[in-house]
Order: structure tokens, then C-alpha cells, then sequence
């Protein structure tokens, strides 16, 4: 165990990422974690890091024969203090690739601060060999160190600030609202907390502050924003945790296009941070299209390749699988791979599998190389496989991917075909932005696992004004089937295929949130009993207002093109909630249990 020194009162004169050329010559004062230490008899190399940068410092056994004994003791990820000079490097020894790469500090003194056991994984392992998440999460705070993160959370902090001052220009005043509140649902499970003063009774965490926000305009606080906590025990995904963070706007008399404006204004300001200019105004799909034309409601724009509708191409087929599709009032749709004749059948295959992922019985496939090869040659003869390749658009060299069935699942399979066929081929440019809004979402959808329709936003938004008569005849005159037509002042801001942003008009009216909860199946009871205050509270002059909710952790994925959101907080959660680090969810004492009235019925 190495004798530990003193920081006393030595204070740092640099970061490890400061020093250049014109530094030569002074006298520094460098403090960090030793990233490698190489020996070389008489001379020792150590590289020191901090959250700037690497800085190497040279022990030299005749300058200062102490210092460069004692830098024998160091180890990886000891915290060292160092007092030397700065000097320029031999030429043929300079390290371009850094910024303090034409210097180093030539050690005169060094304070050895405080030891480091081995870390269980090699910090500075390229990208691909880092270890494995589980040991990276467990222990966070080494993983952290790397540059990477270092970068990330600074880029993820200058975002937030970015957003405060862009929020205050736009003269929205920031309010905090409570973590510990009853549901307000946006479609997940609650988290939920026990109460001790109340025996049997739960606070839940906010899956959103929506209706505090909504409250906030009633209380005629006009322009409201909070960079807000959610928490929302829902199926993780690579885009998902159980809790993030979102910029959560709303505001009094607001139009679609307002939102449109403010939050176009917001994403082109954060993404300058980067560099990359976003054209404004964003181009804008209605869901119906985006659906249709991408098979997905978040496309991702970066790319062509639309779906293709081969109806015209197969109608009256024998063919059963495309014959059955259509006769139940199905679809039969493709894709074009452009220069995709050369797929092998394994990459079918491994196709195939995509799509059978989103439900699809199959994927079949005409590929255009020096002959027609086809899935569906024996099927459907040369002539209708040709006719159908036409049909899609394909050229000479491409290949047409097919799927039969039901509208919903063909769009989804297709969808998620269309990303990975563009991720294998190669087809988006690095350094690309592709923004788009989404519109007008259907207001509800319905479960067929409980025959019940439910809102595809949330309870609070309103419909488009030319559906109120349709949505109507629905609630009050018994076509329930009519809701499924009903589309909402809703929105989506999509960039590179990532939902940034999703907002919408609220209902401002009593009487149109009261048919919104009866056509959701939610009796006036029910309603009052989850929402009573609320209810109460849109009677006292409530004025029309609406707002969105921008994800900080999606925002950053789309400007950085990292795709696993862990990777943009400095705390996340494993794909099953789980926190490595801390070890929680964690068990509770017996003692505490009872505090909070729960017997968990284990002994
Ligand atoms: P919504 O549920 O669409 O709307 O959420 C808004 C945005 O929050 C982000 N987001 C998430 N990010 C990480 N992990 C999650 N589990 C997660 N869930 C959502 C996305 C999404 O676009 N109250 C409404 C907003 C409104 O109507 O104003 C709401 O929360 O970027």
C-alpha cells in the first residue's frame, strides 16, 4: 500500500486537457487518475486524466529522482497530484490526435492522493471491446470516467441549459410540480409509493405532470415549462426507462401551429450545440400517410425506400396467403432494396425473421440480378412475379420485399424491414437530420384482448374539429365503431426515426372531457373518482390551451445518433428496471413494512 500524501492546500492550475505549445515553459499544477503508467528504466511515462482530457507527465530519474521513485508506486486509476513544467515534445514524439499532444509536463513533485483497487473492467477498451454492460452498470462510477461519458453528460447538461434560456426568451416561466401525486395517465403502469399517515392508500409517481400543467392553465399562469421526471413502470426498450426526463411545455390559446413554431425553434437551437443545422419548418405527414408511405409513425426520413401497395399486382391471385390478406380486407405491400439482387438467402432469412418479430406469417422476395429469382415463382409464374417487381418500382440489380396480411401488422412489419434493410445496405449518411411532425393520430384505439378503446395520446387531448360531429354520433348516438375514425390535435416531433417530442390541444370543456371519458368506457363514477378535482377544476373558466412534451434522453439520441438511451444519463436503469449499482429495487425491514400497513405475505 503506497503512503498517501496530503492535498493540503494545492490547488490545480490546469485541467488535463488545457496545455498546449504556447503553455512551454511554465510551471503547473496537474491533478487526476492515472489512465496508463509505462516505465523505461531512468524515464517514467504517465498518462493523467480528467474529465478534459489526458495530459502526459515524464518522471525523469535525474531531474528529480524522488518524484520519478515514487511514480513507481502508481497504479491505474490512482488520484495524483503533479508539479512540473511544460515542455514541448520531440517532434517525432507529438500525439496529433490529442490536444495536449504536443506537450508534456516534466514532473519536478508528485502527491500520491489516493490508491485504486485493479478496476474490473479496462477503462480505455476501444468501443467495440468494451465489457459487458452489466459489469459497466454496476460499476457506474468507473465507466463514467470514460471520455465518452465525460462528453456525453456535459453535451446532455449545455442541451438543458440551451433549453432554460430558449424557455425564458420565449417568456415561459419554469414551475416545479409534485413527484408525489395520484395517476395521470399517459398509457403506462404508475409507480407508486405507500402512504404511512394513511393505512391502505398510495401516492403514485407522475408518469407525466399533465394535468398539473393543465392546471397551471387554468390558474392562468399562461406559459408554462418544467424540465420534469417521469416514471412510468412500462416494457423497456432500448428508447425507454422506467424514468427520464422531459422538457414538458404548455401554454394558454394554443394553436397547433404555435407549437409547431416554439418547438421547431427549441430543436434547431439544441441541435446548433452540434453543429447541425435543422430546416425549419419541418415537413409535416398526417399519421394516416406516414403509416401508409413508411409504416411507422416515427419514419425515419433519412431514406426512401416506401412502402409499396402490390394490390393492383396480385389482385385475383389463387395465391392463398395473398388471396386470404386481401379477401379480409388485408393488404399485400413491399419494399424496394435498391442494388438488393445481391441478398443472399441467409439475409433473407435473417429478413424474415424481422418481420415475423412484428407478426407477419412470411416474407417473400423477387430479386431482379441476370435472371428473376423469386419466393413466389412457383407460386405465381414468372409473369405475375415480373408484374409485381414493376408494380414495386424495382430496377434491374434490386430485390422486392413482400408482406401479406392485416393492415396493422404489414405497415409494422414493413416498418421495421424498412429501418434494418437501410441499417444493413448502408443508405443513411452520417451526420444526416431528417425532422419531421407527425399529425393528426387517431384520439383512440381500440384492444381487441378487452374489446375496449383506448386514447392513443392521452384522456386530455382533443379531437380535430371536422370529427366533433362524427365523435358525437359515437358517444351519444351509438356508433361506437365511428371512434376508430376520429383523429386528434395531436402531434408527434420525429427526427431520424427517434419520437423526440408529443404534445397536443387539450380539451378545454367539461362536457367534451366528460364524453372522452364515457367513450373510453370510464363511468361518471369511475371519472370522478380518479379525476374529480380535476373535472371541478375545468368548470371555473378554463381557457383552451395546449403544449408537448420533448424526451431529453430521445432528444440527445437523435443529435448524437446514440441509439441505447443508457448511454445519455449518468444513471440509468438494465432493461428490467433493475439498478445494478445501487442494487435496487431493494427489500425493505419488517419494521418499515409495518410503518406502511403492507404484509407482503412472506415470513
Ligand atoms: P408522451 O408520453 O408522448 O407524452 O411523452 C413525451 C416524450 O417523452 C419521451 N418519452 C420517454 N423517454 C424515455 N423513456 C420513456 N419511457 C419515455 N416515454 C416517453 C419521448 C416522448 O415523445 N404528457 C404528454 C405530453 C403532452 O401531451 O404534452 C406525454 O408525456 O420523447
Amino acid at each position: 500500500m503506497a503512503a498517501l500524501d496530503h492535498l493540503g492546500e494545492l490547488e490545480r492550475t490546469h485541467s488535463c486537457g488545457a496545455l498546449r505549445a504556447a503553455d512551454a515553459g511554465q510551471t503547473v499544477v496537474l491533478m487526476g487518475w492515472v489512465a496508463v503508467r509505462r516505465d523505461f528504466g531512468p524515464l517514467t511515462f504517465v498518462d493523467l486524466r480528467d474529465r478534459d482530457g489526458i495530459t502526459q507527465i515524464v518522471f525523469d530519474a535525474e531531474d528529480a529522482p524522488e518524484a520519478h521513485a515514487r511514480a513507481k508506486e502508481v497504479r491505474g486509476e490512482y488520484v495524483i497530484a503533479v508539479r512540473g513544467e511544460v515542455v514541448l515534445r520531440d517532434q517525432s514524439a507529438r500525439n496529433l490526435k490529442i490536444g495536449t499532444g504536443e506537450v508534456e509536463v516534466q514532473a519536478r513533485e508528485l502527491l500520491i492522493l489516493n490508491e485504486a483497487r485493479t478496476p474490473p473492467f479496462q477503462l480505455d477498451a476501444p468501443p467495440d471491446k468494451l465489457a459487458a454492460e452489466e459489469v459497466r452498470l454496476k460499476y457506474r462510477y468507473l465507466d463514467l470516467r470514460r471520455p465518452f461519458f465525460q462528453n456525453v453528460l456535459r453535451l446532455r447538461a449545455r442541451t438543458v441549459g440551451e433549453i432554460h434560456r430558449y424557455m425564458d426568451e420565449q417568456g415561459f416561466t419554469e414551475i416545479e410540480t409534485p413527484i408525489l401525486i395520484k395517476s395521470t395517465p399517459e398509457g403506462a403502469r404508475d409507480y407508486v409509493v405507500p402512504s404511512r399517515l394513511y393505512a391502505g392508500r398510495f401516492y403514485a409517481l407522475p408518469q407525466s405532470p399533465q394535468i398539473f400543467k393543465q392546471i397551471c392553465m387554468i390558474a392562468g399562469l399562461d406559459k408554462y415549462y418544467q424540465i420534469a421526471r417521469c416514471f412510468r413502470d412500462e416494457d423497456l426498450r432500448a428508447d425507454r426507462q422506467p424514468e427520464f426526463t422531459q422538457l414538458d411545455v404548455e401554454f394558454s390559446f394554443a394553436t397547433r401551429e404555435q407549437v409547431y413554431r416554439l418547438i421547431e425553434g427549441l430543436l434547431a437551437r439544441v441541435f446548433r450545440l452540434v453543429g447541425a443545422e435543422l430546416e425549419t419548418p419541418f415537413p409535416r405527414l398526417s399519421y394516416a400517410e406516414a403509416m401508409r408511405r413508411f409504416g411507422s409513425d416515427k419514419p425515419d426520413l433519412r431514406f426512401g425506400m416506401e412502402l409499396q401497395d402490390l394490390r393492383p399486382a396480385v389482385e385475383g391471385t389463387a395465391f392463398a396467403p395473398f388471396a386470404s390478406a386481401l379477401e379480409a380486407g388485408g393488404e399485400v405491400k413491399g419494399l424496394v432494396a435498391r442494388g438488393g439482387a445481391h441478398l443472399s438467402r441467409k439475409q433473407l432469412d435473417e429478413l424474415q425473421e424481422v418481420v415475423k418479430r412484428y407478426g407477419a406469417g412470411a416474407l417473400a422476395w423477387v430479386k431482379l440480378g441476370d435472371e428473376v429469382s423469386s419466393s413466389l415463382l412457383k407460386a405465381l409464374g414468372e409473369e405475375s412475379v415480373t408484374r409485381l417487381a414493376a408494380q414495386a418500382g424495382a430496377e434491374k440489380g434490386d430485390a422486392v420485399l413482400v408482406v401479406a396480411g392485416r393492415a396493422s401488422v404489414v405497415a409494422a412489419a414493413l416498418g421495421a424491414l424498412r429501418n434494418e434493410v437501410a441499417r444493413r445496405e448502408k443508405l443513411i449518411k452520417p451526420n444526416t437530420f431528417a425532422p419531421l411532425w407527425v399529425t393528426e393520430f387517431p384520439m383512440f384505439e381500440f384492444h381487441e384482448e378487452d374489446g375496449r378503446y383506448y386514447p392513443m395520446h392521452h384522456p386530455f387531448t382533443s379531437m380535430v374539429d371536422e370529427d366533433i360531429p362524427a365523435f358525437g354520433r359515437a358517444v351519444e348516438g351509438g356508433e361506437t365503431h365511428l371512434l376508430s375514425g376520429i383523429r386528434a390535435k395531436a402531434y408527434d416531433a420525429v427526427v431520424n426515426g427517434i419520437e423526440v417530442a408529443g404534445g397536443s390541444i387539450r380539451i378545454h370543456r367539461r362536457d367534451v372531457q366528460r364524453l372522452v371519458f364515457k367513450a373510453l368506457g370510464l363511468t361518471e363514477e369511475k371519472a370522478r373518482e380518479r379525476f374529480g378535482f380535476f373535472l371541478d377544476a375545468l368548470e371555473y373558466g378554463t381557457p383552451p390551451h395546449g403544449g408537448i412534451a420533448a424526451g431529453i434522453e430521445r432528444t440527445l439520441m437523435a443529435l448524437t445518433g446514440i441509439d441505447n438511451i443508457r448511454d445519455l444519463m449518468a444513471f440509468p436503469k438494465t432493461a428490467s428496471a433493475a439498478d445494478l449499482m445501487i442494487d435496487a429495487p431493494g427489500a425493505i425491514d419488517p419494521h418499515q413494512l409495518e410503518e406502511l400497513h403492507i404484509n407482503i405475505g412472506v415470513e
